[in-house]
């Protein structure tokens, strides 16, 4: 009887111990402050939180000046892309005839074209000429669109692609805010 209470006692210390440093790390994206940089960036964004979680999945946002976000939000989308193209591709391979197998292929396309359109940009931005950035990076949001597009009205309506496509969208969205920095002040 006497070693039960020490057991709950350091049963209930460490729960909690774990349950303040899970609440308090500032690791986490939430208790991350955002520089003001990348504040005054996500603010010309269309989700505001949606870009302070994308910009801080990188660890080097919290030091980074705009060249270096230029980089991350490109990056971040380039590997967006080239992820979203690899699962439409193994959606296609997995079931030779699914009932939107036409249209998987045509995003399969436009994914292909984003994917180009973003190795361009990071091109660009590594000879530091940045006239082209945010058109690179609106055309990988329109082939996004247009994939989701395909979709709608359809009997196959139930896009796979929905959640990819906005992800695609948003950190384009990104992409052009950052891109326009350089293109404004030159
Ligand atoms: C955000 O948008 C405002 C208004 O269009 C503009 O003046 C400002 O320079 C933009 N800031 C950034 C970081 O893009
Ligand atoms: C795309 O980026 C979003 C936002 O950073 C992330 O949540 C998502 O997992 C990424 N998707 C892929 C397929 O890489």
């Amino acid at each position: 009887m006497g070693n039960v209470l020490p057991h709950n006692f350091f049963f209930f210390f460490f729960f909690f111990c774990f349950f303040f440093f899970t609440l308090l790390n500032p690791t986490s994206s939430h208790a991350k402050k955002p520089t003001e940089l990348v504040k005054s960036i996500c603010k010309n964004t269309t989700i505001y939180a949606f870009c302070v979680d994308a910009l801080y999945s990188d660890p080097r946002t919290p030091t980074a000046d705009a060249y270096v976000l230029a980089f991350i939000s490109f990056d971040l989308a380039y590997l967006n892309a080239t992820n979203t193209r690899a699962y439409i591709q193994t959606l296609l391979s997995r079931h030779g005839s699914r009932p939107d197998s036409k249209l998987l292929k045509r995003c399969d396309r436009f994914y292909g074209e984003a994917v180009q359109a973003l190795a361009l940009a990071l091109n660009d931005l590594d000879s530091e000429s940045y006239s082209e950035l945010a058109s690179y990076a609106a055309d990988s949001a329109r082939k996004a669109r247009d994939c989701q597009a395909g979709f709608r009205g359809r009997d196959t309506d139930h896009s796979p692609l929905t959640r990819m496509n906005r992800d695609l969208r948003g950190l384009a969205k990104i992409c052009i805010v950052i891109s326009n920095i350089f293109t404004v002040s030159l």
